[in-house]
């Protein structure tokens, strides 16, 4: 599948960027602090959906919120080659904008009970980690197979 490439260094914390891949909305986020901390102290049995639906990773993996937020990298190296992955600091999440419920896009930028994202249709609330909480939908908001391909810029597929 053809995959794209989004630049997003002029993503502010606490914004987002919706970006059409495969005819669909991918929300690029970059979070907050206060956004990470509450999507990390969320325990996995507080969950509607405990499994990832991250592209990226093992089917079984569950839904925290590392499993869920983008690898990023250290800077890059002298030689101007990318850096080593250094893990998920949570800072970026993407995943697509539809919801698991039957497809409506989600409002963003810190809608609903549990401030990620709300879907108007049936009243679905998901959170900043972008997993359900609250409504009709059944699953997390899926996370793409996504990566950064240098400092600034996310490819999808
Ligand atoms: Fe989102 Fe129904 S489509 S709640």
């Amino acid at each position: 599948l053809a995959s794209i490439r989004v630049p997003v260094d002029s993503v502010e914390p606490g914004t987002q960027l919706t970006v059409l891949w495969q005819g669909k909305p991918v929300f690029i986020r970059r979070r907050t602090e206060t956004e990470i901390e509450a999507a990390r102290a969320v325990a996995i049995e507080d969950l509607v959906d405990t499994n990832a639906e991250n592209a990226n990773i093992a089917g079984e993996a569950e839904a925290t919120d590392e499993n869920r937020s983008l690898v990023n990298f250290s800077p890059p190296n002298p030689d101007g080659t990318m850096g080593a992955p250094i893990g998920t600091t949570g800072e970026w999440l993407v995943q697509m904008g539809v919801c698991t419920h039957l497809g409506c896009v989600p409002l963003g930028d810190g809608a609903g009970d549990f401030g990620g994202w709300f879907c108007p249709c049936h009243g679905s609330h998901y959170d900043t980690a972008g997993r359900i909480r609250k409504g009709p939908a059944p699953r997390n908001l899926p996370v793409p197979v996504a990566s950064f391909v240098d400092e600034t810029t996310i490819q999808l597929g």
